[in-house]
């Protein structure tokens, strides 16, 4: 809950600035105080009356109020909120951050602010991943500043990619958060992510295509219900999620190794794609191609099974542990019998056969297998599917 929490927020120029109406709405629902501020962009999309109707509050626009700046003033206003929001945050709000620029009230604000600073992103597709922005970004995540969203989806201005405002709900989220207010408030919570590699010689591993993308979407969804998140992640080509303690490893044993040395957690998440077998007679040295030299044979051994381990723990076992089934049939039998092999508590399983797009996709079609028996879920962005798998293991939790 946010009661007794004040909200600076901020809402720049953008399309999205009507999401920041709602977000007002429910925010003062959850018992915040929101005071707002609208730039001069922003007041082309929103009007003054409203967003001030709605917060039931002063709506604050110009730097040079001389009775505000008797009243408050500018640093006041911008210490005494418990977290400054901005939504929408523009391309230009963004650089001006990141530049460290104070010619109007929000950047003003923004700079003055000695408390965290939440931006929800908002623009068209291109200006997202423009390399300024993508500069911007790296900066602010830098300087602590939170980020949630942009969302992938059709867009205002006709195009379709990331760049779209989160949602309220994944607003409040991230501010329930940020204030650690969330439902996960204080837990620990371990996720395993992305393929790992296993060494032929210094050189050459074996891999597999796991791009990490379900997990690291999970570690998000986790941090964002305020859960303190270990995220052991192998070399995955989605970079991993601000906010987590990131712990990198290579190979299944360094997985394991991390995965015991970040115990204890409440819940236990693995989605890594763990390879089923090592090079046993790896080599020190490069293997060199010779004339003379047959084609090398490699060895396999087994790698220890990670969540068969943790879930068999007889002291310390985290009080939820899930596991992930990429299955290409009888997904719900396989699965079935793989949490009762594992020993897990919940099986979240999908079907990765080629047709489905899954397997390095952006959408999942998961079943979660728990002792009640099987639930389908509908076909979902990865991100929907980790907020929900998320919610499910707040609940789980209590
Ligand atoms: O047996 P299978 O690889 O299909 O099981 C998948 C589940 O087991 C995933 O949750 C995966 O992270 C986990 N796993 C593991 N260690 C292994 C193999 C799989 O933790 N060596």
């Amino acid at each position: 809950m946010l009661a007794e929490k004040r909200i600076l927020l901020i809402i720049g120029g953008g399309i999205a600035a009507y999401k920041a109406l709602d977000l007002i709405r429910r925010l003062r629902e959850r018992g915040a105080r929101v005071v707002p501020v609208l730039t001069k962009a922003g007041e082309e999309f929103v009007t003054p009356l409203t967003v001030s109707a709605l917060a039931g509050e002063k709506v604050y626009r110009d730097l040079f109020d001389l009775t505000d700046e008797a009243e408050m003033g500018h640093i006041q206003l911008s210490r005494a909120a418990d977290l400054v929001v901005v939504a929408p945050a523009t391309a230009n709000l963004m650089a001006k951050m990141a530049g460290g620029h104070a010619d109007d009230l929000a950047s003003t604000l923004l700079m003055a602010t000695d408390k965290r600073v939440l931006i929800a992103p908002a623009m068209n597709v291109r200006m997202w991943e423009h390399p300024a922005t993508r500069r911007n970004l790296a900066t602010l995540a830098g300087d602590g500043v939170l980020v949630v969203g942009p969302e992938a989806g059709a867009m205002a201005c006709g195009e379709f990619g990331p760049g779209r405002m989160s949602e309220v709900p994944q607003i409040i989220a991230a501010i329930e958060a940020a204030l650690g207010a969330g439902p996960l408030a204080g837990r620990h919570v371990l996720v395993t992510s992305g393929p790992t590699h296993e060494p032929i010689d210094p050189v050459r591993y074996i891999a597999n295509r796991s791009s990490g993308a379900q997990g690291t979407a999970l570690a998000a969804a986790l941090r964002d219900l305020g859960a303190r998140v270990t995220f052991v992640t192998g070399p995955a080509t989605v970079p991993p999620p601000g906010g987590v303690r990131v712990v990198r490893v290579e190979t299944a044993d360094e997985m394991l190794e991390a995965v015991k040395a970040a115990l204890p957690a409440e819940a236990a998440v693995f989605a890594a794609a763990v390879a089923d077998w090592k090079v046993e007679n790896a080599s020190g040295q490069k293997i060199k191609k010779t004339a003379e030299q047959a084609v090398p044979t490699l060895a396999f051994g087994e790698n220890p099974d990670i969540l068969a381990s943790v879930s068999k723990m007889e002291a310390g076992r985290p009080r939820l542990v899930v596991g992930f089934a990429a299955e290409t049939e009888a997904v719900e039998a396989n699965a079935t019998a793989k949490r009762a092999r594992k020993g897990c508590d919940w099986i979240v399983a999908n079907d990765v056969s080629p047709g489905t797009g899954i397997m390095g996709g952006s959408e999942n079609a998961v079943t979660l297998i728990t002792a009640e028996g099987a639930e389908a879920w509908p076909r979902l962005s990865k991100d929907e599917t980790a907020r929900r798998l998320a919610a499910r293991i707040a609940a789980a939790l209590g």
